[in-house]
């Protein structure tokens, strides 16, 4: 019986070692099953004197019950560590924030050209688009641009292999109009233009609203005043506009629309190219040459027309000085102008 305690100690040893629910069912069953050490000891008894048998029998019983005591403690814990395990495994953070939906946001530049459209549907003019793919009549030959013209030059064009080419304006959708036949008329086209450009205040697709009026007696006071207005409505703020005379093969007289420049106030930077002035746009009377291309009688009507860059008068307006950064699509940049 001596070694009684070292048994217990042995047993203890492996309950504490059991590290799942079924190696301590091992253990347990091990110890006190049919040939268990403990049911050998109690089955030893009978060889002893009857005397001893009760003190010797207690001792065992106590070792037994100490046995099981351990071996249920551990059981306790074990299954508790599972139950936690469980848990963690399928735990919500309820402090995470939601999935939901984000609310998102108008892009800078259709917000620009939305905000174009009311101001000149708020004056009676209507708006119309065209295609983006174009031939080469709408886009140069009806506008006075012939194939030998050295203002192609200025376009640089990306043309498709059988002839048509991506719009370099939206000039083309003049034609188109004027030939609908339907005068007098007071229209802007606004619309994706593209062209081989490329830096700080160029990008090779970018955003025109040309606008076109027609009418008899229209004249070039008339073009000033209604561009005016516009910038004014637009920009809610006096910047200078200046014309600067220009060329245009469909207009005649033709001029240029700068606006000083909103990051150096008309002093001078990289964005202006340290002339102090931000050009927007082209303007001027329509040209008799295009009239007669588009089958308008040229001494009975006459008109202006203009084409604005949308993405220039965004950068004004929200004071961006990459015209770029409109087309990263970085968030952290387009969540500065808002929710819709
Ligand atoms: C034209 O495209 C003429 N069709 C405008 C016009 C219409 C003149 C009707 C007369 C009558 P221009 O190439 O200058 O002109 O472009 C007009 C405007 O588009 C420019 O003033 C500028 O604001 C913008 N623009 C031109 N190229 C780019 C570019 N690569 N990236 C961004 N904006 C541009
Ligand atoms: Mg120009």
């Amino acid at each position: 019986m001596g070694d009684l305690a070292t048994l217990l100690r042995q047993a203890l040893d492996e309950v504490t070692a059991s590290t799942t629910l079924a190696a301590l069912d091992e253990v347990r069953v091990r110890w006190l099953g049919k040939k268990g050490a403990f049911t050998e000891q109690l089955k030893a008894l009978g060889a002893l004197p009857a005397a001893d048998r009760p003190a010797v029998g207690a001792r065992i019983n106590e070792a037994k019950q100490q046995f099981e005591a351990a071996v249920e403690s551990t059981r306790e814990a074990l299954a508790g560590a599972a139950v936690e395990a469980e848990l963690a495994a399928g735990r919500i953070d309820v402090s995470l924030p939601g999935r939901g939906e984000a609310r998102g946001g108008i892009h800078p530049v259709t917000r620009a050209r939305l905000r174009i459209e009311r101001i000149f549907r708020d004056s009676g003019f209507e708006v119309a688009t065209g295609p983006e793919i174009e031939d080469d009549f709408h886009n140069f030959e009806a506008l006075n641009i012939p194939a030998d013209h050295p203002a192609r030059a200025m376009h640089d064009t990306f043309y498709f292999p059988d002839g048509r080419l991506l719009r370099t304006h939206t000039s083309p959708v003049q034609i188109r109009e004027l030939r609908k036949g339907r005068l007098p008329l007071a229209m802007i086209m606004p619309g994706r233009v593209y062209r081989v450009d490329y830096d700080m205040t160029h990008s090779p697709m970018f955003h025109q609203v040309e606008g076109l009026v027609v009418d008899e007696g229209v004249n070039f006071a008339n073009l000033k005043a209604v561009l005016q207005g516009f910038l004014r409505a637009f920009f809610e703020k006096d910047l200078r506009m200046r014309l600067r005379p220009s060329y245009f093969p469909f207009t005649e007289p033709s001029a240029e629309v700068d606006m000083s420049c909103v990051f150096c106030d008309g002093a001078g930077c990289r964005v202006c190219k340290h002339t102090g002035w931000l050009e927007i746009a082209g303007c001027g009377m329509v040209h008799p040459n295009v009239f007669a291309a588009a089958g308008v009688d040229a001494q009975r009507w006459t008109g202006y027309a203009f084409g604005m860059g949308i993405e220039r008068l965004a950068m004004l307006r929200y004071g961006v000085s990459d015209l770029r950064l409109f087309y990263e699509s970085d968030l952290r940049f387009l969540r500065q102008f808002g929710a819709a």
